[in-house]
């Protein structure tokens, strides 16, 4: 049994549809990034999937339970951060999740001793007796994902985790995803940011206006698309260097953008990106920098996300 499993779902606002006949299977341990521009129709999906909206038709199933008819045992397993979270500010880490495990029915031993693995795993354990007021938007956003897990769900749900967050928050809420990941529980993500679902997940589902457009691994999508490099040289390339970075095994295409800037394209993932550099170095070419324009997934995003969009 899947833990996720969304079917022919859509949602309407009226007349328009947000959601259109979206199909999803999550298999367990995977973490899956609900990847689309503004608008697209993500946050629609995981408020059908959360209980937080109704769905106009389709089915969705948590662990197997139908969501829509038993929306309370089909959450049971599952932990959710979908709006941005507020605190009453006089509160305490320790007090907000206390609150959350009573609601959930969990017994006081229980939530004691959850709370310390929760809070050791979004990195909060320091400021676990100190009021919530103070809290940066990241530190709230760690809150947040530790009062989810409290429960021990199997399935995890984030809206945009990182949106709104400085640099450093969006990183440490990265951090405390891609450790989840080395556990069992299985996540389904949503991100505007591109680089963010490639850096953290194993699975993309992109969505445009309310339609889903692909939905595979990061690897399989990256596949088959073309990386390009910028590099620049201490001296001009020589004819004989140019013809030699050409004949490069992985190498597609080779263009010389100024007297001492090339742009390489090659397919492949990160193995090849390591030949081609190694092998220009080969030739002999004197290397200033050599960085990476735009990474294969982007093509793929950008073929199935046309522009003109928020
Ligand atoms: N309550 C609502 N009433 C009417 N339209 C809505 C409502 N919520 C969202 N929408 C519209 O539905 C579309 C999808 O919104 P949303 O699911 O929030 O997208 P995303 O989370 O991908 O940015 C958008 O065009 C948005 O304007
Ligand atoms: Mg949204």
């Amino acid at each position: 049994m899947e833990p996720i499993a969304i079917e022919h779902l859509s949602k309407k606002y009226g007349e328009y549809v947000a959601v259109n006949d979206l199909s999803l299977t999550v298999e367990r341990g995977v973490c899956v990034g609900y990847l689309g521009p503004n608008g697209a129709g993500k946050t629609t999906t995981i408020k059908v999937l959360t209980n937080l909206l109704r769905a106009s038709s389709g089915k969705a199933y948590l662990n197997g339970v139908d969501v829509i008819h038993h929306p309370k045992a089909a959450l049971d397993g599952v932990g959710a951060v979908v709006e941005t979270p507020e605190f009453y500010p006089q509160l305490t880490p320790e007090e907000c999740l206390s609150y959350v495990g009573t609601i959930r029915g969990m017994s006081g031993e229980a939530i004691a001793d959850r709370s310390h693995a929760v809070l050791e795993q979004v990195k909060l354990l320091e400021v676990a007796d100190k009021r919530t007021g103070k809290f940066s938007k990241g530190m709230k956003q760690r809150l947040a994902i530790a009062q989810a897990l409290l429960h021990e769900p199997s399935i995890l749900i984030l809206d945009e985790p990182t949106s709104g967050l400085d640099p450093r928050g969006m990183v440490e809420v990265r951090e405390i995803i891609k450790g989840l990941i080395k556990t069992d529980i299985t996540i389904l993500m949503s991100s505007h940011l591109l680089y963010e679902v490639q850096e953290v997940c194993d699975k993309v589902a992109i969505i445009d206006r309310g339609v889903l457009q692909t939905y595979d691994s990061v690897a399989n999508l990256s596949a088959g698309h073309d990386v390009t490099v910028t590099i620049n040289t201490l001296e001009p390339i020589t004819p004989p260097e140019f013809r030699a970075i050409n004949a490069l095994h992985d190498i597609t295409s080779v263009k010389r953008t100024e007297t001492l800037a090339l742009k390489v394209s090659f397919t492949g993932g990160p193995e090849a990106q390591f030949r081609v550099l190694r092998g220009i170095l080969n030739t002999g070419v004197k290397v200033v920098s050599y960085m990476p324009q735009r990474a294969a997934i982007e093509d793929v995003y950008l073929q199935l996300v046309p522009e003109g969009e928020a």
